[in-house]
């Protein structure tokens, strides 16, 4: 094989080795390192892994008003497998530019309409085809979803109650997870949710869900309306209550930096119509957010994504 090849005998991108500027290589070799994250060199599908993962997605096409005059695709050929690891769920960010489909992809995945079903394809759910919304799935949302009528126990306790679970028994569990999200049982649990601030009542929302204990946990952009520092300090909660839990958690968010501490994986999105266009594996977050959120290896990744959002968002 190391004959020489006359350059005109072969066709040009068959050509050897050689006849390719260095750093061009350099640059296109995938998986690549890129601070506290790996750029896989394409994005997992399906067929790639032994299991049928916790979720799949097979070409995946949303059409929202299918057949009338505003018919608009919202996302296309989304392929991508998320794998079910025993006793350890894994943390995915979803990141790209508004409008690209990452809502539509999280509702895809919980089965909630219009977004269900898919007009294309095929979104799997523990190797089952996503029929509709189920208690293996919880969805935390942005803007605050407790019923303003019940006390934050009622609110807590409401799925149980759904299930018929008697009275003694989901308050129990609902003071525990009122502690667990860091609210006072004593002083909280009695409160309505005109009576706490932003950061409270997520974490309302997010006892609501995780008392349900679901398998998978999806998040649109839950600390999108906090301030900065009851976003840090959510985020602490959140990785010590998800390695709790070992619950698949699909996290949506628009800050970069929230999505590379928290992720152990994050797709990144194309422009719409969206497509997953990078898969990152990233370092899991094993010291607290404001620390490892300053180290310059972390910020190396956020830099990465940056730059490739800031162009996808120029290209619009
Ligand atoms: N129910 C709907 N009907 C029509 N268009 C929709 C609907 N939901 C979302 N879209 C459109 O689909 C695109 C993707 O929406 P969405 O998934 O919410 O994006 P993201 O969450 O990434 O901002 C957007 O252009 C949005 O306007
Ligand atoms: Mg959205």
């Amino acid at each position: 094989m190391s004959d020489p090849v006359p350059q005109d005998a072969v066709p040009q991108d068959d050509g050897p080795q050689d006849a390719v500027p260095q750093d061009a290589v350099l640059q296109d070799a995938l998986p690549q390192d890129v601070g506290v994250g790996t750029v896989l060199d394409h994005v997992r599908e399906p067929e790639e892994i032994p299991s049928a993962g916790i979720v799949s997605f097979r070409n995946v096409r949303k059409t929202y008003n299918v057949g009338e005059a505003n018919a608009f695709t919202a996302i296309d050929e989304v392929n991508f497998v998320v794998e079910d690891i025993e006793g350890k769920g894994e943390f995915v960010s979803i990141l790209g530019p508004s409008g690209c489909g990452k809502s539509t992809v999280l509702r895809l995945i919980a089965g909630l309409e219009p977004q269900h079903p898919p007009t294309v394809g095929e979104v799997r759910v523990m190797g089952r085809t996503v029929e509709r919304p189920g208690a293996d799935r919880g969805m935390v949302f942005q803007d605050y979803t407790s019923f303003d009528h019940r006390t934050v126990l009622d609110n807590v306790a409401f799925g149980l109650e759904c299930r018929g679970v008697p009275r003694e028994e989901r308050e129990e569990s609902a003071r525990h997870w009122i502690g667990r999200v860091g609210l006072s049982v004593e002083n909280d649990q009695l409160k309505y949710p005109h009576e706490l601030s932003g950061g409270m009542r997520q974490r309302v929302a997010i006892a609501r869900t995780l008392i349900l204990r679901p398998r998978i946990i999806l998040m649109d952009e839950p600390f999108g309306a906090l301030d900065p520092t009851t976003r840090l300090n959510m985020q602490d909660l959140l990785v010590d209550l998800w390695r709790e839990v070992e619950a698949t958690v699909f996290f949506v968010t628009h800050s970069i930096g929230e999505a590379v501490y928290l992720g152990d994986r994050v797709y990144l999105m194309s422009n719409s119509p969206g497509t997953i266009l990078e898969e990152l594996e990233v370092e899991p977050p094993n010291r607290p957010a404001l620390e490892m959120q300053r180290e310059v290896p972390f910020q190396e990744t956020v830099f990465y994504i940056r730059d490739k959002i800031a162009t996808l968002e120029e290209e619009r």
